[in-house]
């Protein structure tokens, strides 16, 4: 990879563990909790991707809304506005992975500036970072709401770029969604794909510089690209 100087991280599902509010209430969400976090989380991707498309933009709280009414409608769980409540309050506490804090500490350590690019809104970040004690180790969190388009659109990695004053080779990109990588790569990042699930490869004609299983292999995989 080119000189690094930044470390720049998508947020849902890449630091903070996106399955965890609906699995936190499995109990009270019955035998379809997998499902519905699963369903809650495509109709929330996909809902950004389409209200871009249509210039219709929504913030990301507004699309977390909408998307978990269809995913509970989808299950016969419509009824029950406690649940729901219960889920969106949890959606805004979201626990960061285990590796998250270290390695962003790790990352400080070595003299790297950090960030968080999201489509998240600028409130849904704050309470995120707040709980799960990450905004000590960041030097940014920066919200696509600024500019009022979602990610992979490039005017969004080209805005964090520009705020955070570093040339796009000067950025590794880090996310666990192939979209998102894809994206980053496609703009110029220099991306790194979280890959937990140990998922096929997708998006070919912008693939990630590196892979790896865990976040915490990420300050070992910089350490070694500088020697
Ligand atoms: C993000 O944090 C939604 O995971 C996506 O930007």
């Amino acid at each position: 990879m080119d000189s690094i100087r930044a470390c720049i991280f998508d947020a849902y599902g890449t630091l903070l563990d996106v399955n965890s509010a609906v699995m936190g209430h499995a109990g009270a969400v019955g035998g379809c909790a997998e499902g519905l976090s699963a369903v809650w989380r495509q109709r929330q991707l996909e809902y950004s991707w389409t209200r871009t498309l249509m210039g219709k933009y929504a913030d990301f709280w507004d699309l977390t809304i909408e998307a978990l009414d269809f995913a509970m409608e989808s299950f016969g769980l419509q009824d029950r506005s406690d649940l729901k409540k219960r889920l969106l309050d949890a959606y805004l506490e979201l626990p960061a992975y285990p590796d998250a804090l270290r390695t962003l500490q790790a990352l400080k350590e070595q003299g790297y500036l950090t960030a968080i690019l999201s489509n998240g809104s600028t409130d849904m970040l704050k309470c995120a970072m707040r709980a799960g004690k990450l905004d000590s180790t960041l030097d940014a969190c920066i919200s696509v709401d600024d500019i009022k388009t979602y990610k992979p659109d490039p005017r969004v990695y080209r805005y964090a770029s520009d705020l955070l004053k570093v040339h796009p080779n000067e950025v590794c990109f880090v996310s666990s969604n192939a979209w998102d990588v894809g994206g980053a790569s496609s703009f110029g990042f220099n991306a790194v794909r979280i890959n937990r699930q140990d998922s096929p490869v997708e998006y070919r004609f912008a693939m990630q510089k590196h892979q790896l299983s865990t976040l915490s292999e990420l300050p070992e995989l910089l350490q070694q690209l500088k020697r």
